[in-house]
């Protein structure tokens, strides 16, 4: 089956989703854009008040830090697929909670296997978290050790998924002295691209 008509599939299915209670207050389901032949996924966090708005990943304030990341590495938006691990945004853009990363899983897990990435993008703190236990990671850690690095899977010699641990572009959004750190972890990125 194409990639691209499986994606939509599930998307629209993912418009009328009430698996959990984000459905309320959405004004729509950000559920992912890009190429889905893509070798690279990015994961970020939530949608926000933009996303919200606009059914677009990435489209406000952290999503211009984004680009200027990706320009950085020479990528391009349709050079990637970008997502998030929950697809309705959380009010007042609070964290995710469990029940809803939960629920959401399904259209994630969908993604992960349509487009079968060599490499995933964490994107903060809860991608990370949320990839590390996917892909059984015998790492441990906080995005804080870990950003800026590939993490290699010991336990899984069939998986050849890298995962990269990234800061989220918003750091740079509240502390734009923080954007030459992410610039610098983004070149790993270069490598993996190139190599
Ligand atoms: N932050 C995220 O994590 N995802 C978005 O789509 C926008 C901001
Ligand atoms: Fe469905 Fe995910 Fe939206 Fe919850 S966040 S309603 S699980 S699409």
């Amino acid at each position: 089956m194409d990639r691209k008509i499986e994606l939509e599939r599930y998307a629209r299915e993912s418009e009328e989703c009430k698996k959990c209670s984000l459905w309320k207050i959405r004004k729509n389901v950000v559920f992912g854009a890009g190429s889905p032949f893509s070798k690279i996924l990015f994961v970020g966090e939530a949608p926000g008040y933009n996303e919200d708005v606009r059914g677009i990943p990435f489209c406000g304030k952290a999503g211009e830090v984004l680009d200027i990341l990706l320009d950085s590495v020479s990528l391009k938006r349709e050079d990637i697929y970008i997502t998030n691990i929950i697809k309705c945004r959380p009010p007042n853009n609070r964290d995710p909670e469990k029940e809803e990363v939960d629920a959401c899983r399904y259209y994630l897990e969908k993604q992960i296997e349509i487009i079968n990435p060599s490499v995933i993008c964490c994107l903060g703190r809860h991608a990370l978290k949320y990839i590390l236990e996917r892909f059984s990671f015998s790492q441990k850690g906080s995005i804080t050790a870990l950003h800026g690095k590939v993490l290699e899977n010991s336990q899984d010699i069939f998986n050849r998924t890298s995962v990269v641990a990234l800061y989220h572009p918003a750091v740079a959004v509240y502390d734009p002295g923080k954007m030459e750190l992410l610039k610098k972890d983004f070149q790993v990125l270069k490598n993996l691209k190139d190599g």
